[in-house]
């Protein structure tokens, strides 16, 4: 079980942050991004403060600490998701690494070839390969969601033609939060001789991943949404597909040898992905929060996580005013609206009763069709929520139904 109360206080923003009405801070939009411990914000520190040079160029003591370190970083990362170190590069986030992979898979793309995504995607999972499509003139093509807006199996096997070649799907989609089967879902891709990209920025920070018992080909996810620093994410891939593809950025580290004739080779991987001086901090500071996640423990996240949304909605489905979009979902993403309320105005009446919600379209701009609705709220949770913040959300969600009355009171 986790212990909020001592989880919380390895956290500054609890200490730090005073909201402007003076009430107690409820932050319910981790799946936007977390707040980061000390330990994850020293690991950073330390590479200003302590030992600052280049990686895998310097000649010198300091420099050869800083490979070390920044190896060992790779290493913690790729445990985590049960990878090797050669299959993980670091990238600024979970967009760079779908577009690097969208742009390493696009070599093996030919005129009418089929790409499958789904409505529930976010923008980095759809426009990375808007973009291969367009340039390769293949197709996107979109599996059809269930009623509940989630994608099965069946559906995908029944969407897969002769054409496809590549699926590309959220493992949690970020705003119904349902979890996608991305491991029947790949081994039915790979019937059909077709590559598995799944997007893991709403997974890998809240449950135990592995991506050889998955068995997706590629993997990207963004170390700001489970404690690590902005900035900083990464592209997994399957060793044997990493050789074959092209890297979307070249320059400085990455290549082995140029000529003047144009004649380029280039590291083997991960380096041949990682173009210019790398987020060396950031990279420490992710392998501190996998770190801490893994003393937590994943499956004790998982858990926490599944109480407190249980609460939340026992909470939400007992006001007259509230729609929910996703009472049967499995994780911490709770989506709704407050009756005849604007979204944006919704989260502003939350916000004036100190509790931060996420409105609008959450970069899923083509699902709120299927959900007909211009927009929504978020709530979304992590290790450090705790019951108090359950109640103060649900009773702010309360005012609701008399808007104006609420928010000017
Ligand atoms: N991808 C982030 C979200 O869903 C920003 O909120």
């Amino acid at each position: 079980m986790i212990d909020t109360k001592k989880i919380r206080e390895d956290f500054p923003m609890f200490k730090n942050y005073k909201t402007m009405q003076g009430c107690r801070f409820v932050y319910l939009d981790n799946a936007a991004t977390t707040f980061k411990p000390y330990e994850v914000i020293k690991a950073g520190d330390a590479y200003y403060e302590d030992f600052t040079s280049n990686s895998h160029r310097g000649d010198y003591d300091l420099a050869h600490d800083v490979d070390v370190k920044y190896e060992e970083a790779r290493k913690t990362v790729a445990d985590f998701i049960n990878a090797r170190p050669e299959e993980v590069a670091f990238t600024s986030g979970a967009s760079m690494s779908l577009n690097m992979i969208a742009y390493g898979l696009s070599k093996f793309l030919e005129e009418g070839d089929e790409i499958i995504l789904s409505e529930a995607e976010h923008a980095s999972n759809v426009l990375p390969w808007f973009a291969v499509a367009h340039q390769k003139k293949a197709n996107i093509v979109y599996v059809p969601l269930t009623k509940e807006g989630i994608v099965t199996p069946e559906n995908l096997e029944k969407t897969i033609t002769k054409k496809t070649k590549i699926v590309s799907l959220a493992h949690v989609t970020n705003v119904l939060g349902y979890v996608v089967d991305i491991k029947t879902l790949a081994q039915i891709a790979h019937k059909h001789g077709c590559y598995f990209v799944a997007d893991g920025a709403q997974s890998v920070p809240h449950m135990p991943i592995d991506v050889k018992d998955l068995d997706c080909d590629f993997l990207g996810f963004s170390g700001h949404k489970m404690l690590g620093p902005t900035g900083i994410g990464v592209m997994y891939g399957k060793y044997e597909l990493l050789k074959q593809i092209d890297p979307l950025l070249t320059g400085g580290g990455m290549n082995s040898r140029f000529e003047t004739c144009g004649n380029v080779s280039y590291q083997v991987p991960p380096i041949k992905f990682e173009a210019g001086t790398q987020n060396i901090a950031g990279a420490l500071g992710l392998a501190a929060a996998c770190k801490y996640l893994k003393r937590v423990g994943l499956e004790n996240i998982v858990e926490h996580e599944r109480i407190l949304r249980q609460k939340m909605i026992e909470g939400l489905t007992h006001i007259d005013n509230i729609i929910l979009y996703n009472e049967n979902a499995d994780t911490g993403i709770v989506t709704f609206n407050i009756k005849g309320v604007f979204a944006q105005d919704a989260a502003s009446l939350l916000n004036s009763k100190g509790v931060a919600v996420r409105s609008g379209q959450h970069c899923a701009k083509i699902l709120m069709d299927f959900l007909k609705t211009d927009a929504t709220c978020r709530a979304s949770l992590y290790l450090y929520n705790d019951e108090q913040d359950i109640e103060q959300f649900i009773d702010a969600c309360k005012n609701g139904g008399n808007f104006l009355d609420a928010y000017f009171n």
